[in-house]
């Protein structure tokens, strides 16, 4: 199985807007995206930039007491926010597993609440760069054919160095 990891260096929401849009255009049905990273590193902006790129134009709440928002563009697109899940079974025991199917595109914040290990897919690790508003994202495909590690890492390429 191979990997790939890329770090870049993000300025501003808008610049984290920026990243969405890039990814957006690989990302598809069936894709999955865990965001990781600490309380306000960004991963909530990332998760909308990317539902924008695809379409979704209504309002989109935090889902952090839902732990699932789900929105009906033309690609389907779940926005998981798994930080109150009570233990990791609970995931499991409320069909949210299901909701990860193959035919929308997975936003899922705080993964690690949870057993549940999906691939292919894409890990974003969010973190603190040199000021306040200056975020590092290392972003790794996970278990994803070679092909598509390409695809994705050239739309990469055209915006960051
Ligand atoms: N480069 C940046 N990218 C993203 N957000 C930034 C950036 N610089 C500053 N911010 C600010 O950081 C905050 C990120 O909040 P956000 O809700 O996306 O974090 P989160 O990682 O989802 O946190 P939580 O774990 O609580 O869900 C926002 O207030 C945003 O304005
Ligand atoms: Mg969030």
């Amino acid at each position: 199985m191979t990997a790939m990891i890329k770090t870049v260096t993000i300025y501003g929401e808008e610049g984290m807007r920026s990243l969405g849009a890039a990814l957006a255009s690989k990302l598809g049905a069936g894709d999955a995206v865990f965001l990781r990273g600490e309380m306000g590193m960004g991963k909530s902006v990332l998760a909308r930039a990317i539902a924008r790129a695809k379409g979704v134009t209504e309002t989109m709440p935090s889902p952090s007491f839902t732990i699932l928002q789900s929105y009906e563009a033309k690609l389907p697109v779940r926005h998981f926010d798994l930080y109150r899940l009570e233990d990791p079974a609970e995931f499991y025991e409320a069909g949210l597993d299901e909701e990860m199917g193959p035919e929308a595109l997975s936003l899922v914040e705080w993964p690690e609440m949870a057993d549940f290990d999906p691939e292919p897919r894409l890990d974003i690790y969010l973190s603190r760069g040199a000021c306040d508003d200056i975020r590092e994202a290392d972003i790794e495909t996970v278990g994803m054919s070679g092909a598509r590690e390409e695809e994705l890492f050239s739309a990469l390429a055209e915006e960051y160095e």
